[in-house]
């Protein structure tokens, strides 16, 4: 079945591959449990599974960016062997602005006469439609530019604000905050095209912002992510940059500066500006982090590094638009020594192209030894094809595909119940079917991802294609149930609405597409996917 052409374009006239196809947003905010099961859904796996991603509610006004869509979260949550999809705009301040047409131009065009931008003087929509992270009871919805960190119940998906950490948080918020679990505090910085450069700051376990610093950068830059060990925090300054001078005239360019290194300030988790300590590397850009922890006078720092970030030739606005979003990242190790101040820097897989990097999140910040990263498919737009294990222990590497035409999101690393080992679970993802214009989220073993899935549940709406993802364990909830007031799942009960709400938002409809599968046949799992096995780095 073909997909139908999508009713969201924008005004250049062209056609937008980021809104076609796997990528067309989806006009429809549903909530259902009756879902059609292929496989046995493992009963030990608890928690719900949440990714975020741009989905253009109106035809965009001027030119259309794959990052200039509407937030729009889809979850799946899964209890004693059950499963329930919903998916939700974030209901943003632009959000709300918005009530029947784009009121914002994009990244592409000149944001000039835009409403409003954020707290830097960034006149772009801030559209929380980035990454998810879990803090304290609530979800944040991010934004890669740097904006408000929106509050997000975890089942019901529904917008519960700005968080503001208390009345603390002054300034912006970047998309990839790091959480350390042991001790309750999140990570974050900020950044513009204005002194202070970066900002970087700790919201402490009590949920205020309780350090904050400037930190100096020879100029603006464009840091996407950052990491902490167990005492420290890693910043980025890379010579990816936006073009002050096109910025002047009105226009969104990014420089790649070869001459620059890339450098990584190490700076103590509540250190002051002055104790941060810069390593330099080759000139790269870098995306996602894996994860980073100290070991003996060193920093580990593995990343999916990105050796070429500028476009490759030339060409209007949309062709470079494409150019610069394809990624073309390898897993790279860092490793900084902090007695005399030296790099060393190298592949850890040179060969594949894998993003989208996670990890088992409570070691965020400590030796972790698997990373499980979506494989980057060779074609003009970003689709990840399948899963790749890494193994920094062995430099063993599994892979998993999910077949022609199909295509995965980010996929976290879910633990069982009472899991032991570090890869003692499950990753979750949504796959996108493109002949089809379906969709199902598979759950795969983390110990041998080859075996593909374990189950499929089929959904009754297309996920397009988007970008971060998270799990939330079901005690992260449910301890935060307990710990007073933040009670994220009080509407969505299961002892008292086992089907929870039908039809729970303004123009939400519950659809039916695929009848419940009570003891649902296993239809060759494993069909899907060509898994391959023992594939050594
Ligand atoms: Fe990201």
């Amino acid at each position: 079945m073909a997909q139908p052409p999508s009713v969201i374009m924008d005004e250049s006239g062209e056609p937008n591959p980021y809104l076609l196809g796997v990528y067309a947003p989806v006009q429809d905010e549903i909530t259902t449990a009756d879902l059609k099961v292929i496989g046995e859904i493992p009963a030990d796996l608890n928690g719900v599974y949440l990714r975020n991603g741009p989905n253009a509610r109106f035809p965009m006004r001027g030119r259309y960016h794959w990052f200039d869509g509407d937030g729009m979260v889809h979850a799946m949550h899964f209890e004693d062997g059950r499963a329930r999809y919903r998916n939700r705009y974030v209901r943003t301040k632009a959000y709300q602005a918005e009530t029947d047409r784009s009121l914002w131009t994009g990244v592409m065009e000149n944001p000039k006469g835009n409403p409003f931008g954020n707290t830097r003087g960034l006149n772009l929509k801030d559209s929380a439609n980035t990454d998810l992270i879990y803090h304290r009871g609530k979800v944040l919805a991010t934004w890669y530019l740097c904006g408000s960190p929106y509050q997000l119940d975890p089942l019901s998906l529904e917008t519960l604000g700005v968080e503001t950490f208390l009345d603390t948080l002054t300034g912006d918020f970047m998309a990839h905050p790091k959480v350390d679990e042991r001790t309750g505090e999140l990570f974050w910085f900020d950044y513009g095209p204005r002194p202070p450069y970066l900002r970087y700051g700790v919201v402490g376990a009590g949920g205020a912002v309780e350090h904050c610093v400037e930190l100096d950068l020879p100029g603006a830059r464009l840091p996407h992510d950052m990491s902490i060990t167990e005492n420290y925090a890693i910043l980025m300054d890379l010579p990816l940059y936006q073009d002050m001078e096109a910025a002047r005239q009105g226009r969104y360019k990014l420089t790649f500066n070869r001459e620059l290194p890339s450098r990584f300030g190490v700076i103590p988790r509540r250190g002051t500006a002055d104790q941060i300590r810069w390593f330099e590397a080759r000139p790269c850009y870098i995306y996602h982090v894996i994860n980073s922890w100290e070991t003996g006078d060193e920093i580990i720092l593995d990343v999916c590094r990105v050796s070429r970030p500028a476009p490759k030739g030339d060409g209007g606005p949309l062709a470079r638009m494409i150019s610069y979003l394809k990624l073309d990242a390898r897993l790279y190790r860092y490793r900084f020594n902090l007695v005399t101040g030296q790099t060393s820097e190298g592949y850890v897989d040179g060969d594949h192209n894998t993003e989208f990097p996670s990890i088992d999140a409570r070691l965020t910040g400590q030796r972790s030894r698997y990373s499980y990263n979506v494989s980057v498919m060779d074609a003009d737009t970003n689709l990840f094809n399948g899963l790749v294990k890494y193994d920094n222990l062995t430099g063993a590497k599994q892979e998993y595909y999910y077949g022609d035409h199909r295509y995965g999101s980010e996929a976290p690393f879910a633990p069982r119940d009472g899991s032991t080992a570090e890869d003692d679970g499950y990753l979750v993802t949504f796959v996108t079917d493109e002949r089809e214009g379906t969709s199902e989220v598979q759950i795969l073993n983390a110990t041998d991802i080859t075996q593909g899935p374990l189950a499929r549940v089929l959904l009754p709406q297309r996920v397009p294609l988007g970008f971060h993802a998270t799990w939330v364990r079901a005690d992260q909830y449910r301890n935060a149930e307990h710990a007073g007031g933040q009670h994220p799942d009080g509407r969505y009960r299961t002892t008292q609405d086992p089907a929870g709400p039908r039809n729970a938002a303004a123009g939400g409809q519950n659809r039916t597409a695929h009848s419940a599968g009570q003891n649902p046949a296993v239809e060759n799992p494993g069909g899907h996917g060509n898994g391959r096995s023992g594939e050594s780095a």
